[in-house]
Order: structure tokens, then sequence, then C-alpha cells
């Protein structure tokens, strides 16, 4: 086919101009696509015409040749145009979809806060504080001779039995109470003595409401010269009194712990059931809370202090417990269960 040079002209208008009202008219991406294939495809559109523009007179092929390139050009003007007027749509209903109202008021930081036990542990070692008291820490893996030896419970000892322990394969143990950290302060410091030694502590025992395998307990000892059982009850009252804010009533039977002489066991009415009697005081109406005692003679030689000379009082206070009591929680395996829905509320 051989098109004269006006032909050729009107054609390239006509395809143009065909093209670029294809483009305006375009309504999806996909029509917009097939507009400039057909435009601009390598096969058809513009292209076409450059095989005619070859069997042209030189002047004429430059001639032509400006005209297919203005007409490119604006067509790819109108196609980029096109993409746009498309694009800025795209982004307007995301903006409508996503849209803020940069006027309210940002959700505050979601806080933690620290667990019931942690609390009370910490209030009780600001209240021994300020009594002069010297708040220890010890190991929770602790060797035979600190958890029983040294608190005057020999191995053939029944009152080894009453704290099932868990055992390692070194000898050593999950310490079963705090008292061992009485033993490492009087080797450490000596007399006279005032300590607290709050920690966590295992027994293998197995889980009820008022049983865990681990739980907390705060120890407390006080060596002077000539402590007597009022020192010790004094202590007591003011530590009940602190802890729980309101009256308690308490009543203090003898107690048998192999490192006190004599020994008590302080039981407080239950909080829970108010002493009529629930899982957490077995029925009882009654919670032991605060066994306590004077330091036994043994216990003091043992660690270098000589009995003669200076004596004391030491109590165990089981934080877990006092925690439950104080909360009105009645299952003990909430306090380790780590579900927030539960911690939540403290
Ligand atoms: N360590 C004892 C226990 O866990 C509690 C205890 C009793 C501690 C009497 C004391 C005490 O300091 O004097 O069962």
């Amino acid at each position: 086919m051989m098109l004269s040079t006006s032909m050729l002209d009107r054609s390239i208008q006509e395809l143009e101009s065909r093209s670029l009202a294809r483009i305006a008219s375009a309504k999806t991406r996909e029509d917009l696509e097939a507009a400039r294939v057909e435009a601009l495809g390598r096969k058809g559109g513009l292209n076409q015409f450059s095989k005619e523009m070859g069997k042209l007179p030189p002047e004429e092929r430059k001639r032509i040749g400006a005209l297919l390139n203005a007409a490119k050009q604006n067509l790819e003007a109108a196609i980029e145009a096109r993409e746009r007027t498309f694009a800025e749509a795209a982004l307007n209903v995301r903006l409508d979809a996503e849209w803020l109202d940069l006027t309210l008021p940002a959700p505050g930081p979601r806080r933690g806060h620290l667990h019931p036990i942690t609390r009370i542990q910490r209030e009780l070692e600001e209240l021994f504080s300020s009594l002069g008291f010297a708040v220890l820490d010890g190991p929770e893996v602790e060797t035979e001779y600190h958890n029983f030896d040294a608190l005057n419970i020999p191995p053939d000892h029944p009152a080894r039995d009453m704290q099932d322990t868990f055992w390692l394969e070194s000898g050593n143990l999950l310490r079963t109470h705090t008292s061992p950290v009485q033993v490492r302060g009087m080797e450490r410091f000596g007399p006279p003595l005032r300590m607290i030694a709050p920690g966590r502590v295992f027994r293998n025992e197995s889980v009820d409401a008022s049983h865990e395998h681990t739980f907390y307990q705060l120890e407390g000892m006080m060596i002077d010269r000539d402590v007597s059982v009022a020192h010790l009850i004094y202590f007591m009252k003011t530590l009940l009194a602190a802890i729980f804010k309101r009256d308690v009533t308490v009543r203090l039977r003898p107690g048998y712990f192999p490192f006190v002489e004599p020994g008590f066991e302080l039981d407080i009415q239950c909080l829970i059931c108010g002493g009529s009697g629930c899982p957490v005081c077995k029925q009882s109406g009654w919670v032991e809370l605060l066994p306590c005692g004077l330091v036994h003679p043994n216990v003091l030689r043992m660690s270098n202090i000589d009995p003669e000379q200076w004596n004391g009082f030491a109590f165990g206070l089981g934080l877990t417990r006092l925690a439950m009591m104080r909360y009105g929680i009645d299952d003990i395996r909430q306090l380790q269960g780590g579900d927030l829905r539960f911690l939540e509320q403290f």
C-alpha cells in the first residue's frame, strides 16, 4: 500500500484524535491500557506509519517523522494524565476509608503494675526498714546445711518430713523456707542483728486451693541482749496492724519448730469467710499466718553466737497467704497462674 502524504497526515491525525478520545473516556486502568496498545502498541498504532515513512522522499520523511513524534508525545502525555487521575481517585477512596479523627484524644499507654505479692513484700520491707531491720537476700538453691542442719534439724529429724523437699542431683536443694537466710545473716553480720528476708520457696506438695509447690515467705530475725516474748509480740502486732490496716482477731498457740524455743503459731481469723469456714481456712475459721518463737540456743551456737550473751526472736510470715487474706483471693493457684484478667484486678 502506498499512501499519499496528505492521506498519511490525515490518518495520523485521525488515529491521534480517536486515541485521545478513548484515553479521555477510559473508565478503568484496563480501558486505558487497551487505548494505549491501540495508539502506541508495537504492531499497530502510530508505529504502522513508520513503515510508510521509509518510502517517502527525505524532506517528507522528516516532516512526517516530526508529526509522528508530536502525536506520540501528545498521546503519552494524555495517558500519563489519565493515569494520574486514576491514582488520585484511588488515593481518595483510601483516604475516605482510612479517615482518622485527629481531634480525638489518644488512648493512654497501657501500664503494668506490681504483682499483689510484690506489693505486700515492698510494704513490709519499708516497714521493717523503718524499724531498723536490714533486708537480706539468699539463694533459692540452698545447701542442706543452711536449709536444715544449721536450723537445728539434723538428718534423721522428723521435722524434715514436714517439708517435702525438692532435692537436686548435686545434693543441694530448693529452699523449703526462707529461714536459711537467718543463718546466712548470722554468719555474715553476727550479733546484734535485725533482718528480714523475703523470697520464694519450694515444696514438693500436691497442689490445691491452699497449697502450691512455689510460694513466698518473709523471714524475720532480731538478735540482741535480753530479747523476750514481749518484744516478739510487739513486733508481730505492729506487723499485722501495718498489713491489714484494720483490726484482725489473732490467737497465739504453742507451735513446734526445731529452730525456736518456745515456738508459737500466730493465727488470724480468716478474712475470706470472717471465721465461718471456707476452703482457704479448711473450714476452721482460722489461718496459720505467722509461726514464730525465740531462737533456739543451738541455732545461735551453730552460727558462732554465744547464747549466754545473746538471744532473739524469729518469725516466718507466709507472704502468699497474706496476699490472699488481704485481697480476698480464695485460690492460691491464681497467684502464679499468669492470667492477666485475674492480675489486672489488683
Ligand atoms: N520456716 C518455717 C516454715 O516455713 C516457718 C517459721 C517458723 C519460721 C518459726 C520462723 C519461726 O522463723 O520462728 O515452716
